[in-house]
């Protein structure tokens, strides 16, 4: 608590207080960008199984105050210039000098000093623009537009394709790099949606063809990922998740699907932000802890587009929604439509990822509902294509062939199924309500 105190009234005395009432800055915020002691206790507070290899990476090297901390590596914010729909064709570079009209990100003073509107701005711009990783198999997909829509990247007259950048790297060549929205967005008839999961992105075919080698286990394990799946910790690529709707994350009362991190506010979505940034730059540098920040006020605000209404009085929405009420809410518990982790076996869907010893907790989260009808692939693995396939007995039988990952029984999460259809259709109307 003193040391908090210590934090605000340091930039108190630099007259950050005195700003005006637009950007007046939030202690929470301040605590994260410059209070070590806080993120520390943050950090250990959030991580649900300590013993996992994310929560002993994390444990061992962040905010330690001890030589070898990830906060004394070099900040990186590197000047990028976004892959565009000119840019593709048989030449387009994998690796050369950056081309004129390269920027970094520009980090306002407000940002520095805890202006939420600040930060949110800057926020928005990373999502589509701050250099996440290198890709440089990602080279294959610049062919042609149709080899871009073949690996599932998505093209916006504004944001380029598949969030794609040019990245000055320390020696001055510029590399390929993935940014959030490379995974976390999707094209729509109405435009590019933030926060919507990829999924067509195909990251596993990238990789393997980049590799040829189709014989080798990894490329093997890359192949079957498929659309909209990817494997972010397991060394073998056997582990693979969906990738997530990140609409609702503010609702989601713990991140990733095996409940790594639990979301106690803001600051726990930030510190899960910078150190996946690390993790994925190799720990070699780290981002600027202002875009961490911006980028969890960012995604926070996201569910302030989704829906937020009550089904008409004696409509099938109604019904499903005392339906809901019944069989789902024990979990699914509004407002946000989420509850705290549930036993692998209690919910019964595949066990792998949940036991995994680099996440797994031996829980899965409980996703919150909060525009499922949207969200696609479902399920932490992604096994199932929307709610009309989960809500239907029929994917329980051995000869069922509706799941995405080929043909066979999708068991687990059987509630709602002992519904008669004529409850099961009242209650989807509901879920498509949320
Ligand atoms: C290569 C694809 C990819 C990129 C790039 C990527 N993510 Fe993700 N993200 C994923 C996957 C897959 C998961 C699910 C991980 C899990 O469940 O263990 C995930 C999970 C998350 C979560 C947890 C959400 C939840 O519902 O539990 C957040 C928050 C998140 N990502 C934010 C970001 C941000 C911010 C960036 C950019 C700095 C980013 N991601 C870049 C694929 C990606
Ligand atoms: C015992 C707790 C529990 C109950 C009861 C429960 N759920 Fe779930 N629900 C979960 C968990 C845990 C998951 C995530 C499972 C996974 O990813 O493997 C989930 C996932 C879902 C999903 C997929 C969401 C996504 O993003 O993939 C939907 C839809 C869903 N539940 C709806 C319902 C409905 C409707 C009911 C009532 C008929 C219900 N649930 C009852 C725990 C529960």
């Amino acid at each position: 608590m003193t040391s908090r105190l210590a934090a605000i009234a340091t930039l108190a005395a630099l007259g950050v207080a005195a700003c005006s009432s637009a950007s007046t800055p939030e202690p929470d915020l301040i605590l994260y960008l410059h209070d070590s002691t806080f993120r520390r206790s943050e950090l250990e507070q959030s991580l649900v199984n300590p013993d996992n290899s994310y929560s002993e990476l994390r444990l061992q090297h962040y905010a330690t105050g001890r030589a070898g901390d990830w906060d004394a590596l070099p900040v990186w914010n590197p000047p990028i210039v976004p892959v565009r729909v000119a840019n593709l064709g048989p030449n387009a570079p994998a690796s050369q000098p950056l081309p004129a009209g390269a920027r970094a990100l520009a980090i306002s003073a407000a940002a520095s000093q805890g202006s939420a509107a600040a930060l949110r701005a800057l926020g928005e711009l990373a999502f589509t623009r701050y250099p996440v990783q290198t890709l440089d198999p990602g080279v294959l997909a610049l062919a042609s537009p149709s080899a871009a829509a073949r690996y599932g990247l998505w093209s916006d007259p504004d944001a380029g394709i598949g969030g794609l950048v040019w990245t000055r790297m320390a020696d001055g060549s510029a590399r390929l790099s993935m940014t959030c929205s490379t995974c976390h967005a999707r094209e729509t008839p109405d435009g590019l949606a933030a926060g919507l999961p990829n999924a067509s992105f195909n990251l596993g075919h990238l990789l393997a063809d980049a590799a040829g080698d189709e014989r080798n286990a990894l490329v093997q394990a890359w192949l079957a990922w498929g659309p909209g799946r990817l494997d972010p910790a397991s060394p073998a690529g056997l582990e693979p998740v969906r990738i997530p709707d990140l609409r609702p994350v503010r609702d989601e009362l713990y991140l990733q699907a095996d409940a790594t991190v639990e979301q106690r506010d803001v600051a726990s979505l930030a510190i899960r932000i910078e150190t996946l940034i690390v993790t994925s730059q190799s720990q070699v540098v780290r981002p600027p802890r202002e875009v961490a920040l911006g980028l969890a006020l960012y995604l926070r605000s996201l569910a302030d587009e989704l829906p937020n209404s009550e089904p008409a009085p004696s409509t099938p929405a109604a019904r499903g929604h005392a339906l809901f009420d019944q069989s789902c809410a024990t979990c699914h518990s509004p407002p946000e439509y989420s509850g705290p982790p549930v036993a692998i076996h209690v919910v019964g869907t595949d066990p792998v990822e949940g036991r995994s010893p680099e996440r797994g907790t031996g829980t899965y989260r409980v996703p919150s509902l909060r525009g499922v009808a949207a969200r696609g692939p479902l399920l932490h693995d992604g096994s199932l294509p929307d709610l009309s396939a989960m809500f239907d007995s029929a994917r329980l039988d051995p000869s069922y062939d509706g799941g995405r990952l080929g043909p066979g029984a999708v068991p687990g999460h059987t509630f709602g199924l002992e519904l008669s259809a004529g409850d099961r259709a009242a209650l989807l109307d509901f879920l498509k309500s949320l």
